[in-house]
């Protein structure tokens, strides 16, 4: 008998991480980021030197590496993350890994792996998960499924600002857009669990509302269901 889980899947940039944890926190339920993980393995490969295509080598370090994912109290300050003891928190969100990662969470290997340490996470529930496949592939029986949306501008137009905040060098919103846009297409046309709408996901469109008005509608779904 596990507590409920809540899956929020959607793509990049439409806000799932900030809304997912504010969820948690309203609701007192622990935050899972498994973008985090695919992220982490990305930041190790591309650390260690080893070909994006080395599905072999990128298998053996997803099944013996360790991820720990700590989200910190204040909500304002990044989950921190740690692969191998090393405190990843920063690197994980810089360009080239965001431009690398897709690849590498395309692989049946490394998704197996990070799956399986979805799935412990899960095993008591009382847990918020975001993602691309968490309601139609890691947690099938969530009792609640969000698929969070925004159009590619509004996401665009968020990362920018996202990069603004941590004072990285200015990016173009053209450029966000097309990052954004072609990040989609890998993530919803690869062949292992594809970026989908689960049949029974609730789908939540974000433009031009806000994080506590996103956060209350699902928070409202969520009490409408126990
Ligand atoms: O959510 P975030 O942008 O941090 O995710 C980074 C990448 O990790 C995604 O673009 C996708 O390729 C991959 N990912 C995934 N499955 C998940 C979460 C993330 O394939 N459940």
């Amino acid at each position: 008998d596990r507590q409920p889980i809540i899956a929020i899947d959607g793509p990049a940039g439409a806000g799932k991480s900030t809304v997912a944890r504010q969820v948690a926190t309203e609701l007192g339920l622990v935050y899972l980021d498994s973008g985090a993980m695919y992220r982490a393995i990305t930041w190790l490969v591309l650390q260690k030197g080893i070909a994006i295509d080395d599905e072999c080598a990128i298998a053996e370090l997803a099944n013996q590496c360790k991820i720990q994912l700590i989200p910190s109290e204040d909500l304002q300050s990044p989950v921190r993350v740690w692969i191998n003891d090393i405190d990843v928190t920063q690197a994980i969100r810089s360009i080239e890994v965001t431009s690398n990662v897709s690849a590498i969470a395309a692989q049946n290997a490394v998704r197996q792996a990070l799956v399986e340490q979805q799935h412990s996470w899960g095993k008591k529930g009382g847990l918020v998960a975001e993602g691309r496949d968490i309601g139609t592939h890691v947690f099938p029986d969530a009792e609640l499924k969000i698929f969070l949306t925004a159009s590619v501008s509004e996401r665009a137009r968020r990362r920018q600002q996202d990069f603004n905040k941590q004072g990285q060098p200015e990016v173009s919103l053209e450029q966000l857009e097309r990052d954004i846009a072609e990040r989609d297409w890998k993530d919803s046309t690869r062949k292992v669990s594809p970026l989908q709408k689960a049949a029974d996901a609730i789908e939540v469109k974000t433009d031009g509302l806000n994080v506590s008005e996103v956060t209350a509608q699902i928070v409202n779904h969520y009490q409408q269901r126990l």
